[in-house]
């Protein structure tokens, strides 16, 4: 029996203007799991912890995950999977994803790499789709690569890893509220105005050039969702006054994380990233309701091993 420890971390995905395609990696928060290879065939799910999560292989993100990436690897084998969580289902910083795209690297670790990250995206993507009815890469695609990714096309899957200038700091609090991926795709409409898409696209341009030019003025200009922000926004609890306080403190910009209840706010620098997390705080302790707050720089590596068992 082989087995490692990893970390996988949590994600930002959209980042304001890029639904289903931009996302990017955290380093201070993620979940751990020990994914062992073992002697009996199957893929098993053996200990959750944190969570309350099927072990049934099947209905799990994880080994759902693993066992696509087992039906084009063709030979057999056997894996265990622990997952000790840290990120709460339905946050909006990739939790399912942090499990999927963790099971798939490990497992891919141990049987000696013989997929590329690229390939294991694709894989992790089973995971996601089972957890929201949409195979959607934009946390699995950061989680893997690390840094800023984008998706350029699904079909034929296309991943492009982007540079992350260094002085970039997020600032992301978690309402404790759920609200599933599945509900907050469903307020979304399926038809936009070509003025609203236009305007949409140029700010995703303007996002992967301002992070390969290191522009941060023109990141903060580009971290604007015209389409998706105004329905999902009502979901979450003081949204407005968040967004407010993040830029009056100088935050770049600020928007949903995903599919929500979390807001991001990206920030140059931890100083300004820590003043930021200060005036969010300061909204949500007049709301009553329980939340979490995440300071981190990006994280450039994505999932990494904590130890060789
Ligand atoms: N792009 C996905 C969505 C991310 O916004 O629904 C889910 O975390």
């Amino acid at each position: 029996m082989k087995s490692i420890r990893i970390f996988a971390p949590a994600t930002v995905a959209n980042l304001s203007c890029g639904f289903d395609v931009l996302g990017c990696c955290l380093d201070t928060v993620g979940d751990e799991m020990v994914i062992s290879l073992v002697n009996e065939p199957g893929v098993k799910i053996t200990k959750i912890e944190g969570a309350k999560l099927p072990m049934d292989s099947d209905k799990n993100v994880a080994s759902v995950a693993v066992n696509a990436l087992l039906e084009d690897y063709k030979k057999e084998v056997g894996i265990q999977i622990e997952i000790y969580k840290k990120i709460k289902a339905g946050s909006g910083i990739g939790s399912s994803a942090a499990s999927s795209a963790g099971a798939v690297w490990a497992v891919n670790h141990l049987l000696g790499s013989p997929f590329t990250g690229k390939d294991l995206v694709k894989y992790a993507m089973a995971g996601e789709k089972l957890a929201s009815g949409n195979a959607h890469a934009d946390n699995v695609a950061p989680a893997l690569l690390g840094g800023f990714t984008l998706v350029r096309s699904y079909t034929p899957l296309d991943v492009i890893r982007l540079h992350s200038p260094k002085d970039l700091v997020m600032t992301v609090i978690h309402p404790q509220i759920e609200v599933k991926t599945s509900d907050s795709r469903s307020v979304i409409k399926h038809k936009i105005d070509l003025k609203q898409a236009i305007h949409q696209w140029g700010n995703v341009g303007g996002l992967v050039a301002g992070l390969f030019t290191e522009d941060y003025d023109l990141i903060g200009r580009s971290l604007e969702d015209v389409i998706i922000e105004p329905l999902r926004s009502i979901l979450i609890p003081e949204f407005n006054n968040v967004k407010n306080a993040a830029l009056n403190q100088g935050a770049l910009g600020c928007g949903i994380s995903g599919s929500g209840p979390s807001i991001f706010a990206l920030s140059k620098g931890l100083e300004t990233a820590n003043k930021v997390a200060d005036a969010i705080r300061e909204v949500y302790n007049n709301t009553g309701l329980d939340f979490d707050i995440h300071v981190s720089k990006i994280n450039e590596q994505g999932i990494r091993i904590l130890e060789n068992i």
